[in-house]
This record gives structure tokens, C-alpha cells and sequence, in this order.
């Protein structure tokens, strides 16, 4: 699939690079132009970002079964995500993806910080029938898109632009989506308005919604790591929370999302679609993910495990049928008893014998019921 990119930052760049390669990425990277495939697609991001091609970078794919559990981690809890006001929220196209600005009394808890909202952003596929969108992966499994939302560390630093440079500097909950048959009419709150971004640099004011309505029910199970930005300039500054629940949209509305902005420029002839916007994942490099539930209850069992379990049902049961046997064993033994009693009295002997001939004329088959 073809990718162009804006040749004219890219000659600027190619012109700029020889002497001053480092100079040029750390001061105008907003102005380098990127893309996630072609000439400078992901995997040259880092010649022009050198975070980018740090050991701490994002997104990373979730293997449950090497997470470690963490009891310390608490649900994560949006403040003010449904007290979204009167003021219509800001939402552009950056040629990238589309960005919701979030006002600043959104934010978040549940973490070591107060952390302050600042924009929701989604990444997404092509439409076609490969897998694929999100940019985390559970056990190597995509999703078919990914919603972020972004937050700074309002407690250590002034701002954004401060923050996002620091260590713990940004918190991004991570949400994967997924297609099912129902609309998802939390997500139409930015579907229904992406007709009026098509082209990157647009931008278009929507009204203000509750942003709690796109996150899963359950925020108390998730995945907590150490990682990045996940476009340049990638800086290592963000606590990332993946929750494990996905929350479902129906395939036209993930059509509707992959099929609907354009990366290009209103100006440019050449109309590129904006798919695909994900960057793959990234090598965990000795980071441990952290979850904040136990994978037991999910997790399959080992060989160990079920001889442990089918061993320990057979003693069960065998100790069961003991007991039972003990049981039936000693009622037995009264009733013999008992009945060794009653012999000793002759009446009832003889009515006993009355009874057993009575019993043996029940008994006996009627030859007419023989087959
Ligand atoms: C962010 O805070 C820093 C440090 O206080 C300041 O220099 C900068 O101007 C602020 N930036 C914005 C965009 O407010
Ligand atoms: C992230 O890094 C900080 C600082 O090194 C560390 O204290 C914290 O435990 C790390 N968190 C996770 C989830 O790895």
C-alpha cells in the first residue's frame, strides 16, 4: 500500500541531516514530518527521534502469563470525566489521528499523582479483512482499534509540554476495541463529526459529551508498564494503563473511523487515506508489566497442575466411598443386631417367618410378564 510523505519537510530534512542530525530532531519535532510506513515510515523514526529507539518504548504486546501481580495496583478512577459542561470540546485532525481536547478538570486517580486530562486520541487498521488497529497486543493477539487517553502529572509538573519529557511525567489509559453487532453510541459522540475533519490541519468544535461513556465497565483489572509515546518524538514519559476488558463497536462504526479522515492536507492533490495509524510493537527489553489481578482464573493449566487436581479428586472419592462404607457397615451391624434380639422372641420369629413367605410369593416372577 502506498505511503507518501510531505516531500517538502522530507528535502528539508534530508538537506539538514548530515551536519546537524541531532540538533534537528530535539528542536523542531513538530516540524519533521513522520509517517507509519514509507520513506519515514516507523522503522526510521529513530534516525530522526533518537527516543524512538530507547529500551523503554511503547506499545509493547502483553504476554498474561509473564505479567506480574501487583495487589498495590487499585483501580484507576476518571475524575470529572462525566462533568463535561456546556463548552463544546476541540477536536482536529493532526494528519496522524484524530484528537479530542479534554478539558483541564478531567484527570485522574488511583495513581501515585494527580494527573490532568489533556486529549483522547484513537488508532485504527484499513478496513481490510487482515487483523489488526490497535497498537497493544495481548499474548500477540491485535485489536481492531485503540483509544488513548492522555494525562499529565499535574502534581510534579506545570504543563504539558513540561511534562512530557519526564519520567512519570504523563499517565495514558489504554482502551482496545473491538467490533460486535451493537452501535457503541459513546463513540458516536466523535464519529458522528469526523465528516468535518477529513483533512489533516481541520479542526471542528463537537459537543462536549461524557467521556467515561468509552471506557470498559470494569477499570479495576488492567495491565500497568513503563513505556512511551507511541509516535515521535517517543519520549519514555508514560505510565501506561491497558485495561484488560475491550470495549465493543459495531464494524460500521470501526469502518466509519478507518475509512473517513484523510492524512493529506485539504491543499494536496494526492488524497491519502489516514489508516493503519499504529505503531507496532516494541521489545519489552527486562520492563516487567505489572497487573493489578490475578491471571489464575484465566489462565490454562500446566500438566503439573491437572495431575495435582486429578490425583487430588481421586483420594477425595476414595476417602468419600471409606467413610460411606464405614457408615453402611456399622447401620449393618445394628440391624443385625436388632434383628438377632427380635429372634430371641418366638412370636415374632414366627411372624417374621409369615412375613417372608409373603414376601417370597411377591417376589416370585408371573410367568406371564416373561418374554
Ligand atoms: C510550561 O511550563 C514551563 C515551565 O514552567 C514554561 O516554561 C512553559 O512556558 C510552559 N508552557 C506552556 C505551553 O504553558
Ligand atoms: C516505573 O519506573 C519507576 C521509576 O524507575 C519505578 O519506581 C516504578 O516501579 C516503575 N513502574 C512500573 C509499573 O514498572
Amino acid at each position: 500500500m502506498g505511503r507518501r510523505v510531505n516531500m517538502d519537510s522530507l528535502g528539508l530534512f534530508v538537506l539538514l541531516i548530515p551536519t546537524f542530525s541531532h540538533w534537528t530532531a530535539a528542536s523542531s519535532a513538530d516540524e519533521i514530518s513522520w509517517s507509519y510506513s514509507g520513506i519515514a515510515g516507523q522503522s526510521e523514526w529513530s534516525e530522526y527521534f533518537p527516543d524512538c529507539g530507547g529500551s523503554s518504548q511503547s506499545p509493547v504486546d502483553v504476554i498474561t502469563t509473564q505479567t506480574k501481580y501487583d495487589t498495590s495496583l487499585v483501580p484507576v478512577t476518571p475524575l470529572g470525566y462525566s462533568q463535561h459542561g456546556n463548552q463544546p470540546f476541540s477536536m482536529h485532525n493532526n494528519g496522524h489521528t484524530v484528537i479530542v481536547e479534554l478539558p483541564e478538570w478531567m484527570g485522574l486517580g488511583g495513581l501515585p499523582w494527580f494527573f490532568t486530562a489533556v486529549q483522547l486520541h484513537l488508532h485504527w487498521g484499513n478496513g481490510g479483512p487482515g487483523r489488526g488497529g490497535s497498537e497493544h497486543t495481548i499474548n500477540g493477539r491485535s485489536s481492531d482499534a485503540e483509544l488513548h487517553v492522555v494525562h499529565y502529572n499535574a502534581e510534579l509538573y506545570p504543563n504539558m509540554s513540561a511534562a512530557m519529557t519526564q519520567r512519570d511525567g504523563l499517565a495514558v489509559l489504554g482502551i482496545l476495541i473491538e467490533t460486535g453487532e451493537e452501535t457503541n453510541p459513546g463513540f458516536n459522540n466523535i464519529l458522528n463529526y469526523m465528516s468535518r475533519i477529513r483533512h489533516a490541519d481541520q479542526r471542528a468544535f463537537i459537543p462536549a459529551f461524557d467521556v467515561q461513556s468509552l471506557l470498559p465497565q470494569d477499570l479495576g483489572r488492567y495491565y500497568r508498564y513503563n513505556g512511551s509515546l507511541t509516535t515521535p518524538p517517543c519520549y519514555q514519559s508514560v505510565i501506561w494503563t491497558v485495561f484488560h476488558e475491550r470495549v465493543q463497536i459495531s464494524k460500521a462504526q470501526l469502518l466509519k473511523m478507518e475509512m473517513m479522515l484523510y492524512s493529506s492536507k485539504i491543499q494536496e492533490v494526492d488524497r491519502m487515506l489516514l489508516q493503519d495509524n499504529f505503531r507496532i510493537t516494541q521489545p519489552l527489553n527486562h520492563r516487567v508489566i505489572f497487573a493489578s489481578f490475578s491471571a489464575e482464573s484465566g489462565r490454562e493449566l500446566s500438566s503439573g497442575e491437572v495431575t495435582a487436581i486429578v490425583i487430588g479428586v481421586m483420594c477425595g472419592c476414595v476417602g468419600v466411598a471409606v467413610i460411606i462404607r464405614f457408615i453402611v457397615k456399622t447401620i449393618r451391624t445394628k440391624e443385625t443386631e436388632k434383628s438377632q434380639e427380635k429372634n430371641t422372641d418366638l412370636v415374632l420369629t414366627i411372624t417374621s417367618k409369615a412375613e417372608r413367605n409373603e414376601r417370597k410369593e411377591e417376589l416370585s416372577p408371573s410367568p406371564q410378564t416373561e418374554p
